[in-house]
């Protein structure tokens, strides 16, 4: 794994659009693994400023969300297709086709699941995929004793998860109970992996990420096991870890 500390929120997003960005305008077609969240917000701003800049297009790009809720259309203001149209997609150049999320709404959310596999492999799977963290070390929607072999599949979010989003419902009853997320093995066959981890918040799982061992009751692990990944992390949270204090 890969390391590099920083200072704040603001310049983690810089260096993984700058970092992405490379990706991105590497020439060669390619899929990338997007994610959701508060933390990707700003790196998503600084690659439409970059793009825009320089004219640039991304027609030889495929993206993959890594997770949908169930039941939330894309009109949703709280769905993950209207978050990534929002906030990325409708800004870039690139067809609106090739980016793809689980659709939360499909009648069979099982055979959506290998739907969503399928299509991933027609593309040729994951060059670089991005993440997030939850404090509970989850990845994607995979929640601490989801098995490291896990493909796209449902799952029912923990309190912990539904508690931590559902700042952004009118209420927690409105926070849905299910959702799509790629597996972990899934995630694992990726490439690349960036992985962005920001504020105090995220100090604990920073901590028992780099500490700890590789465990399916903290899923975030197994990416120490992953031959490529690039961990950004700014100090508010990496300022303690395995005991020790950083200033
Ligand atoms: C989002 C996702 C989640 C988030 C994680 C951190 O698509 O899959 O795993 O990355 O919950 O969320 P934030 O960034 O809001 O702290």
């Amino acid at each position: 794994m890969n390391i590099i500390r920083v200072k704040d929120y603001e310049e983690m997003s810089r260096q993984a659009a700058a970092h992405l960005y490379k990706r991105m305008t590497a020439g060669k077609r390619m899929t990338m693994g997007l994610a959701t969240g508060a933390t990707p917000e700003r790196t998503y701003d600084l690659i439409i400023e970059k793009a825009e800049g320089d004219n640039q297009s991304f027609h030889h790009i495929h993206t993959f969300n890594l997770d949908e809720y169930a039941g939330l259309d894309s009109s949703d203001t709280n769905s993950y297709r209207y978050y990534m149209n929002q906030r990325f997609f409708n800004h870039i150049d690139l067809p609106k086709e090739q980016t793809h999320l689980p659709n939360g709404m499909a009648p069979d959310l099982e055979e959506e699941c290998h739907r969503y596999e399928d299509e991933l492999k027609q593309t040729g799977g994951l060059d670089v995929q991005l993440l997030g963290i939850g404090s509970n070390g989850h990845i994607g929607f995979n929640e601490p004793g989801t098995s490291f072999s896990s493909r796209t599949h449902v799952v029912a979010l923990t309190k912990e998860t539904r508690e931590a989003n559902a700042r952004y419902f009118t209420s927690m009853n409105a926070v849905p109970k299910h959702a799509i997320t790629m597996g972990i093995e899934t995630i694992m066959e990726a490439k690349e992996i960036i992985l962005l981890v920001s504020g105090e918040a995220k100090a604990e799982a920073y901590d028992r990420l780099l500490s700890g061992g590789v465990d399916e009751f903290f899923p975030a692990s197994i990416l120490k096991k992953h031959p490529n990944v690039l961990l950004i992390a700014d100090e508010a949270a990496s300022r303690t870890y395995a005991g020790r204090t950083f200033s």
